[in-house]
């Protein structure tokens, strides 16, 4: 651990306070002929990233011991015992006073050892029927669990944000793109949507994953089971998991939950990116489409008029290394044989920093969105270059009796000479259009407009404003259920 990280996490290193007395030994340290180095304590501990597992070590712990109870294993006493104890831990970590220890390793053994050092005997029972392989397991799943619920809410808040910011702008057309060049026109209310459905996607992922990691490992023990008679569904129920682990060697050693997790987070981040650099654009004055409110942005030290759009930046930035933790964990995994080793504990600060990435990022979008204000009249504006509207002469030229594939050649043609012309499709005027085709009449000017384009795709699925606001609808629709 690097002191930063040593300091930052409040660990004392070794020594302890009174001076001439022993370092106390390590838990499992009778088998040992000499104390391991202080370097190579360092480099094996976990306790300077692990400490944020404490809440869910303790949970799991309580539940264990209950258990233990009901089995007959400890008494009463002894329960009430490790309950006043891990009370008084509780409150010592939340209030800052806990004294984590390198001596200790990791969270689960600080625990154990200051609950031992508050009730005497019944802390070093709690470890019976357990080891830390199961338990370490059952809180990185227990921890992971409430991140998602976290996340899943955020998500579903995002979205809410999105649905509100299309309806308001349903009826707002832009040039929809492919290749980033003017297509079709779109309204941005659709193309607000269109992350919905994005995110929505993420949420399903989301609690897919959930079902597969709300399965307890303790009973597994350190891969074998246990020859005690543990009562591990009762435990699942207490710590809310759906179900017991079927296999113990698989209980201890899996980690596919965190890499699930990883490709679900590094999915949305990637949807969270592309709404990003459509923003970067967006703001860009040659797009000059929206602008973020001030206290998303920040100023050039030398270009007194800049207007950086660094929180859709930062996030598109984010990104990779949502992306590296995926390709961390995989990699941690690929090469381990059954059951538990040790490269385990490198699964925690990739999955912590995924968790904190993707939440705060997906927090700030809850922000961001309801303040982009959009420039309808350029949005529009630009909706009129490119002949944004060549596939609706195209259409109509189908509706007056003309194949598709000569219409397209028809319209490709007036594209040309627009182009030559300096002009957009939409502004030859009629006598010009109907040198082309002789089916062009007057009804063609509204089918050449952005309105008249958009109104136009009004089937589920479309673009066009009416449908759009029928799509926020059913888009709430689906958040509640
Ligand atoms: N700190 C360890 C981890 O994060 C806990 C489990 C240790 N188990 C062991 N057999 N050394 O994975």
């Amino acid at each position: 651990m690097r002191a930063e990280a040593r300091r930052r996490a409040g660990v004392r290193a070794g020594r302890r306070k009174a001076a001439g007395r022993a370092a106390p030994a390590a838990t499992w340290s009778g088998r040992f002929a000499e104390p391991v180095s202080e370097r190579v304590k360092r480099y094996t501990a976990s306790v300077g990233f692990d400490t944020r597992l404490a809440h869910e070590d303790i949970r799991g712990s309580l539940a264990h011991a209950e258990m233990l109870r009901a089995a007959g294993l400890i008494s009463t006493r002894e329960l009430a015992d490790i309950r006043r104890g891990m009370a008084v831990v509780t409150r010592e970590i939340e209030a800052g006073r806990f004294e984590w220890s390198l001596d200790a390793e990791d969270v689960h053994l600080n625990i154990e050892r200051r609950l031992t050092a508050l009730v005497g005997e019944a802390g070093k029972k709690l470890h019976t029927a357990r080891s830390r392989n199961d338990q370490v397991a059952t809180d990185v799943r227990l921890w992971l669990r409430s991140q998602l619920d976290a996340i899943a809410l955020l998500l579903r808040r995002l979205q809410l944000e999105l649905v509100d910011a299309a309806e308001r702008h349903a009826a707002v057309v832009m040039p929809g793109f492919t290749h980033l060049q003017v297509a079709q026109p779109v309204t941005f209310g659709h193309h607000l949507l269109a992350y919905f459905e994005m995110f929505e996607r993420d949420r399903a992922r989301l609690a897919d994953c959930r079902r597969r990691l709300n399965v307890l490992p303790l009973g597994a023990a350190a891969l074998a089971g246990t020859g005690y008679p543990i009562r591990r569904e009762r435990v699942a129920r207490s710590l809310g998991f759906d179900a017991v682990a079927e296999n113990s060697l698989d209980a201890v050693s899996d980690r596919d939950f965190a890499i699930e997790f990883a490709a679900c987070a590094a999915i949305a981040m990637m949807h969270c990116s592309r709404l990003s650099e459509e923003l970067v654009l967006w703001t860009s004055p040659g797009f000059g489409f929206v602008t973020l409110p001030d206290r998303f942005c920040t100023g050039s030290s030398i270009m007194p008029q800049k207007k950086n759009p660094d929180v859709p930046e930062l996030a598109r930035g984010k990104t990779g290394r949502v992306y590296g933790h995926l390709i961390a964990l995989l990699t941690l995994m690929k090469a381990q044989p059954l059951a538990y080793n040790k490269d385990n504990q490198e699964d925690k600060e990739p999955l912590f920093d995924t968790a904190d990435t993707l939440r705060e990022t997906l927090a700030m979008f809850v922000e961001l969105v309801p303040g982009i204000r959009i420039d309808a009249a350029r949005m529009r504006a630009a909706a009129l270059q490119g002949h944004a509207t060549a596939t609706d002469l195209a259409d109509y030229l189908v509706r007056k009796g003309m194949p598709f594939r000569d219409a397209h050649e028809v319209v490709a043609r007036a594209v040309r000479r627009a182009e030559e012309t300096g002009r957009d499709l939409a502004a030859l005027p009629l006598s010009e259009l109907r040198g082309f085709s002789s089916r062009i009449r007057s009804d063609v000017r509204r089918v050449l407009t952005p309105e008249g384009s958009v109104a136009a795709r009004r089937h589920v699925g479309g673009t066009a404003p009416a449908q759009v606001l029928r799509a926020a609808r059913r888009a709430r629709l689906r958040l509640r259920g």
